[in-house]
């Protein structure tokens, strides 16, 4: 599903180089839910933007789908990341004059689907996440963590194959974590959503299926998690 070959990245202020990752390789397969942890400044935002193709690396490829993301121009990589690429960021990211209902039906204006078909797969989305009675609400009359559910179902309504998301814990408390946690979980396993989770805390990396972990821009561990006699 996704492939990360030899990938290295410098970014480059006039004269100053300032090497952030270096030579790392991993591939993630369909269906599964990976954590990519790492301390502040580790360089896990500069990787998930170079997965998703909001940059090229300087060195090395990235691989969705059997497709060389970091070999697209614009137009391609724009095309690809709105029809195959999910994103959930750490401050939701909602459109505050727009209702929950249209928040999550937004991608889908940009694939002229029709309104039916849009109502239609956002609505199931909803009740999905349990916020089928606030679809006429706005993101100021919900929740943090019921804004990120939000989030959540608009990612997942272009029918993604891999969904990105960025700290998407950062901003709540310890049980509304967890319930946002057991919920990708959940999807992850009830629609084999393939999930890349970017996190600097081990308890949320510790609910994956597996850490790929980075220290100073190296790739130091990729560990699958032993689930036996796990609870949930
Ligand atoms: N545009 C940039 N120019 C120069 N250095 C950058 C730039 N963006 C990030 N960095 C540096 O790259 C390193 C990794 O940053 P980042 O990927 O945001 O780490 P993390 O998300 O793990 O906290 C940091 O040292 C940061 O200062
Ligand atoms: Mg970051």
């Amino acid at each position: 599903m996704l492939q990360v070959k030899q990938l290295s990245h410098v970014f480059k202020n006039g004269e100053e180089l300032t090497p952030v990752l270096k030579d790392i390789s991993f591939e993630v397969k369909k269906g599964e839910i990976v954590a990519l942890l790492g301390s502040s400044g580790s360089g896990k935002s500069t990787m998930l933007n170079l997965m998703a193709g909001l940059m090229k690396p300087t060195e090395g490829s990235v691989w969705i789908h059997g497709q060389a993301v970091s070999e697209m121009n614009e137009n391609q990589l724009a095309e690809f990341r709105r029809t195959h690429i999910g994103f959930i960021f750490q401050s939701y990211e909602l459109i505050p004059h727009l209702t929950i209902m249209e928040n999550v039906e937004l991608p889908l204006v940009f694939q002229g689907i029709s309104r039916r078909e849009r109502r239609e797969r956002a609505r199931t989305l909803l009740e999905q996440v349990g916020l089928g009675d606030k679809t006429a609400l706005f993101p100021s009359q919900l929740s943090g963590g019921q804004q990120q559910r939000v989030a959540i179902s608009r990612s997942l309504v272009t029918h993604p194959h891999i969904v990105f998301a960025d700290e998407p814990t950062g901003n709540l408390d310890t049980s509304t974590e967890e319930e946002i946690l057991k919920l990708l979980l959940d999807l992850n396993r009830s629609l084999a959503i393939t999930f890349v989770i970017v996190t600097h805390e081990h308890e949320v990396a510790a609910r994956t299926d597996r850490i790929i972990q980075l220290r100073d821009g190296c790739l130091v561990e990729d560990a699958s998690q032993d689930k036996v006699g796990a609870a949930g």
